[in-house]
């Protein structure tokens, strides 16, 4: 199949499905919650994306808004959260004011943006002291789970061997600097099981082939995803599931 540019417009309506669905929701959503501290009345869940994560974490005393940059996302998370609680804003400029918000979550979104310190300003500015942000972290390097798969792909993988071209502005080292710098400090760390759509070596070749894998695949040259591609094809039980990736949750707090 013929690679087709990328863009969150035109994966928003086959976003949910191929990510694991409600039972990936879910379980990002009891992640997030360990995290969240009692008392969260006003929540954003910024790169929100669909909202499938989103309404799960309302409350009756909380509410959630949406924040995503992608008008195909927000359509979806519209009929989820409706009552204009689906904001188009980017990451880097929210729509809140100062010192507004008692918790933002933020699940797969930073390991896409060019720089991962203006959003976790940003993110302070909004929070009031004492709130909460909650993140997903090493996103690229958790899809490793020491499969054969991973072993196809090798030293190109994100925190294996030199791993060029792997999205580490989401390391959580750097995220905790970030945080240090405008006030934010460690409150907690958790992870939770994608229950993807399941990697086996022929559709993760078919995600590669068609330009829809992690985006440090994206910027591969192309004869490191050949290599891949032809490793993956000789892999015995083609379309065995392997198991599913942890993701990693981290809390920071800015101080009262
Ligand atoms: C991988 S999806 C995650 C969606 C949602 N958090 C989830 O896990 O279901 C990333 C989302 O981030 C949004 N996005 C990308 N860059 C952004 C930015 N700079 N500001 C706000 N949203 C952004 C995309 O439109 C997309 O909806």
């Amino acid at each position: 199949m013929t690679a087709t540019k990328f863009s969150w417009d035109t994966e928003a309506t086959r976003y949910d499905e191929s990510r694991g669905g409600e039972a990936r929701a879910e379980a990002a959503a009891e992640g997030l919650e360990r995290l969240l501290p009692a008392g969260v009345r006003l929540l954003a869940d910024v790169g929100g994306g669909t909202g499938i994560i989103s309404r799960r974490l309302r409350r009756e005393d909380r509410d959630v808004v949406v924040v995503d940059l992608t008008a195909g996302m927000l359509a979806l998370a519209a009929q989820r959260l409706p009552g204009g609680r689906a904001v188009r804003a980017t990451a880097e400029r929210l729509p809140f004011p100062d010192a507004s918000l008692d918790a933002i979550t933020c699940v797969w979104l930073l390991h896409l943006v060019p720089d991962t310190r203006p959003v976790v300003t940003e993110f302070a500015r909004v929070l009031r002291p004492g709130g909460v942000l909650v993140c997903t972290v090493d996103k690229d390097a958790c899809h490793d789970v020491g499969s054969d798969i991973d072993d196809a792909i090798g030293d190109l993988h994100p925190r294996r061997g030199n791993a060029a071209g792997a999205a580490e502005q989401d390391a959580t080292e750097r995220i905790v600097d970030h945080g240090a710098a405008v006030g934010l400090e460690p409150a907690g760390e958790s992870s939770f099981t994608a229950h993807l759509r399941g990697t086996s070596p022929a559709s993760l070749a078919e995600l590669i082939r068609t330009d829809r894998y992690q985006f440090w695949a994206r910027r591969l040259a192309p004869v490191d995803r050949d290599g891949i591609l032809s490793r993956l094809a000789a892999l015995p039980d083609q379309d065995r599931k392997r198991p599913d990736p942890d993701f990693r949750l981290l809390a920071l707090r800015k101080k009262a």
